[in-house]
């Protein structure tokens, strides 16, 4: 199904369910809410975990719908379904232009009223404001602000052949070289398509630069998507695919972290909910890990997860979606959830006092990047690019890694790819 008549089907479907759920709740309701998300690794659960001891201590009934999958594509596809059918769950974990395509069809409900009582035009940085507002409306609520472009090392690894974290892709591919010919994998991969795009977009930032990230997956301009810059990114790719373990394909991102925490391979390319599973193993950064961003000209990827609430016709339904959304950007929710998760506070003003020296990091270049010119949205993770345009990029560059297509072909693919998504 095109994404053209899922939308006009799905606003059908919206429509007759937000027509009955105007109005007031009653005082009587049980704040309850079915929420459906994909944390299921440890650190995840923990941090899921905290959500929900929290709702439950406010009086709220929580119905746990977690869908497992990395990156939540099957999540999404199960959210579909519950939509098409009439029966969406009351609360979704959902990123970026998802959460503007949901509001789109219609499916959302108004946060704003709610927003305006708490007060979180105050507290939330403009930046967050813009991915949960629709038309000027709240419809979904920020849990955090995850940063995407990352390095996690282990320090042993890279001590046995006398390496250092790499500052240029060149280093990055020497250093790889040197621990390849030590017989130690060079890096941890799971071979799943978010995950090859969250590799590839990290090579994009730091070989073509914020300006051509934007170009090529927001504007999505052919000539930079055909460009000899991106040839250069797929030559990179190519490289990485060397880098990796027989063993790659298929395998989950929380595997992969574990590889390197074992020293059985050196580094792994992912966001910092990697963090969140070397702390639930109870390692120190900066003695049992490193974190280094990828290499960049001071450039940063932000990811952000947030909570939409989907039309919802009971009053008990409604009362838990008003309920969890406050407690969402409650400061101690925002500091709890972010220690255990990886990320740092979708809030401003919450302490710094408890987050580690990767969280304080990612908080001072979030703040010069966005000064430089250098902040970025995940493509891969929905804040760039979403739906089909994502589908379509992901396709090629997991379809480049996979097989011996070469740059020339590649980027051909991609521009006719992105092209025909949109
Ligand atoms: C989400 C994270 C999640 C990761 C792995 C990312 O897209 O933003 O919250 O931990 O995927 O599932």
């Amino acid at each position: 199904m095109g994404m053209k008549s899922f939308t006009q089907k799905l606003a059908l479907t919206t429509a007759l369910v937000s027509s009955i759920a105007l109005g007031a709740i009653s005082a009587q309701a049980e704040p309850t809410a079915e929420v459906l998300h994909y944390w299921t690794s440890g650190s995840e659960a923990k941090a899921v975990k905290a959500l929900k001891e929290d709702f439950e201590a406010n009086g709220g009934k929580w119905v746990d719908a977690p869908v497992a999958g990395g990156g939540g594509d099957a999540q999404a596809a199960v959210l579909r379904s519950r939509v098409l059918s009439g029966n969406p769950p009351a609360a979704v974990q959902i990123k970026g232009l998802s959460i503007q395509e949901w509001a789109e069809a219609d499916a959302l409900g108004d946060l704003t009223k709610l927003g305006e009582e708490e007060g979180w035009d105050n507290v939330l940085p403009p930046l967050l404001q813009d991915i949960v507002k629709h038309d000027g409306k709240y419809v979904a609520v920020p849990v955090n602000i995850h940063r995407v472009d990352w390095i996690w090392a282990n320090p042993e690894s890279l001590a046995k052949v006398g390496g250092e974290p790499p500052r240029t892709w060149e280093e990055f591919n020497v250093l790889a070289d040197k621990l390849q010919a030590a017989g130690i994998t060079p890096l941890a991969h799971g071979g799943q398509p978010w995950q090859d795009g969250t590799v590839f977009e990290t090579v994009v930032l730091g070989m073509g630069g914020a300006e051509f990230f934007n170009k090529a997956f927001v504007e999505k301009d052919p000539a930079t998507l055909k460009s000899d810059t991106m040839k250069k990114v797929f030559d990179q790719m190519r490289k990485m695919r060397g880098y990796v373990d027989a063993d790659f394909s298929g395998r989950d991102w929380n595997l992969a972290t574990s590889m390197v925490m074992r020293g059985e391979a050196a580094m792994q390319i992912m966001g910092d909910w990697a963090k969140g599973e070397f702390l639930a193993a109870g390692k120190v950064p900066g003695k049992d890990f490193l974190c280094v961003p990828t290499p960049s000209k001071g450039g940063y990827i932000l990811n952000s997860d947030s909570f939409a609430m989907f039309n919802v016709t009971s009053d008990d339904d409604k009362a838990g979606q008003q309920l969890l959304a406050r407690l969402i950007l409650g400061e101690k929710f925002q500091e709890t959830f972010n220690l255990y998760k990886g990320s740092i506070p979708a809030r401003m003003g919450v302490s710094t006092e408890k987050f580690d020296e990767c969280a304080v990091k990612s908080m001072v270049d979030l703040q010069s990047a966005s000064e430089s010119g250098a902040l970025v949205g995940s493509m891969a993770h929905e804040i760039a690019a979403a739906g089909a345009v994502r589908g379509a990029i992901l396709d090629v560059v997991t379809e480049h890694f996979n097989s011996d297509m070469t740059s020339d072909v590649a980027v051909e693919r991609l521009a006719e790819a992105v092209e025909l998504a949109e």
